[in-house]
């Protein structure tokens, strides 16, 4: 292992670690061998093509165009707005968060190098949309629409309403400079607004669903134009993407995930999976696990057919602040959850504690030390609360966070994502489940072709 790598440490899934964890004679046993089919599984749709995702990190001329589009871009705005939402709009918000630092958006020009401030409004709530619209001027403003289909709603009615404020401001002949599309390739939309209008439109691969497309030109566009090292993240990504080739389960970070993921839930009970990152700006990367893993493993049918209704429920959470909030639960609450904390070696920046009140016995403890020491020894407690109390949980460990760490952890975590829905047993690449939702929306707005329904199950009943 390299001195950049991220780690892995499950000892804390294990027994004699937790008294309720698993056997580790398995993991050379029958978890090896489940392991080994769910990756000729998933080997095998790659080499079907279905699985674009895995080849992202090795497509030089896609991380050429973005560069050449951000280059292109970023230098004449002040402000870039992303439009998306889901797996269009998760991925820009985690690179902005983890990378390019806390208060981005409050910084002076100088204090950005003269990159532009990134917003991402994936709600079309009507109260942060326009409040977000109303601070900006349109005339400085890039408009970077993320929709792989070119049909979702929210996104397409927030173009809208964005393209008439720019159109009101610089007139129609210019409008279409304050728009770059992310689109499908062929299809859709906007890549036909894009054909008519010569508005620039960067391709999200037909085989890259949006959960799995943070590292195509959906995250890395926005990242790129304030300035993150894309090729770094790619090359993390690859790195990572190597690492989880073999089908020796042992050797295998991806594998090792999914495949005790999966036990917890099936075999232990713990149907819970909570990522908790001890970093403020990782906190959004826990949001972004959250819709891959829910989105990708919350299915009604298996694979054969059968009806399954089946999924692990995960949840975003940070510390040290839910050790107020969550830990109580976690730690005394049903034996249900597994939690996989983020930890980080080098924080790049720490306050000292200055040992002001020597005078209050209580307080002296903490002089002299430091907040990142502070936050590091509450996970670590932390950590082993929950393993004394016989509470599965693993450590995710960044060597730091920068974008080649970040590219790994994206990469981890999609491939252990198609893993776990081979050892589910579901498609990880659908969602057939919100289309229903999406269909009646239509409906209800009167979209041509679909039927208004009605949505009268009786009589409502309120409280009086
Ligand atoms: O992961 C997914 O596939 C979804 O969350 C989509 O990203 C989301 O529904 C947005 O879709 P689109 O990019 O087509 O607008």
């Amino acid at each position: 292992m390299a001195d950049g790598d991220l780690r892995l440490d499950f000892a804390n899934l294990l027994r004699p670690h937790v008294s309720t964890g698993v056997d580790p004679e398995r993991l050379s046993g029958d978890l090896a061998r489940r392991f080994r089919a769910a990756h000729d599984a998933v080997e095998e749709r790659r080499a079907a093509g279905d699985m674009g995702f895995f080849d992202l990190p090795h497509d030089a001329e896609t991380a050429a165009r973005v560069k050449e589009l951000a280059e292109g871009f970023g230098q004449w705005f002040s402000d870039v707005v992303v439009l998306g939402i889901g797996g269009s709009g998760l991925g820009a918000v985690s690179l902005r968060d983890a990378l390019l630092g806390p208060f981005w958006n409050e910084r002076s020009d100088e204090e950005r190098d003269h990159f532009p401030r990134l917003h991402v409004a994936d709600n079309p709530d009507p109260v942060t949309f326009g409040a977000l619209l109303g601070r900006l001027d349109p005339a400085k403003t890039l408009v970077n629409v993320v929709s792989k289909s070119g049909s979702t709603a929210e996104t397409m009615a927030q173009y809208l309403v964005a393209r008439r404020w720019v159109e009101d401001a610089v007139g129609s002949d210019h409008t279409p400079g304050h728009f770059l599309f992310t689109t499908d390739p062929a299809k859709g939309a906007l890549r036909k607004i894009a054909d008519a209008e010569g508005i620039p439109a960067a391709p999200v691969p037909g085989n890259v669903g949006g959960r799995f497309s943070v590292l195509s030109p959906v995250g890395l566009l926005p990242a790129a134009m304030c300035g993150v090292d894309v090729d770094a993240l790619l090359a993390g990504a690859a790195a990572m993407e190597a690492r989880c080739r073999t089908a020796e389960l042992a050797k295998n970070p991806a594998g090792i995930l999914a495949t005790l993921l999966h036990t917890a839930d099936t075999e232990l009970a713990r149907p819970i999976h909570v990522l908790m990152p001890y970093a403020d700006r990782l906190r959004s990367l826990a949001l972004w696990f959250q819709q891959l893993w829910a989105e990708s493993l919350g299915k009604a049918d298996g694979l054969d057919g059968s009806r399954r209704n089946t999924g692990p429920t995960p949840l975003a959470s940070v510390g040290a602040t839910d050790q107020h909030s969550l830990l109580q639960l976690f730690i005394e609450g049903p034996q249900d959850k597994v939690i996989l904390f983020v930890a980080v070696a080098d924080a790049g920046a720490d306050v000292e504690i200055p040992a002001v009140h020597p005078e209050v016995p209580s307080l002296v403890y903490l002089g002299g030390k430091s907040l990142g020491k502070l936050l590091d020894a509450e996970r670590r407690a932390t950590a082993e609360a929950l393993r004394r109390e016989g509470r599965l949980n693993a450590t995710l460990l960044f060597p730091r966070v920068d974008a080649a760490t970040l590219g790994q952890f994206y990469m981890l975590l999609e491939i252990a994502t198609v893993y776990a829905g081979a050892l589910y047993g579901v498609d990880p690449l659908d969602q057939p489940g919100v289309e229903l939702g999406k269909v009646l929306t239509y409906g209800l707005m009167g979209r041509e072709g679909y039927e208004a329904p009605s949505l009268d199950a009786g009589d409502p009943r309120w409280v009086v």
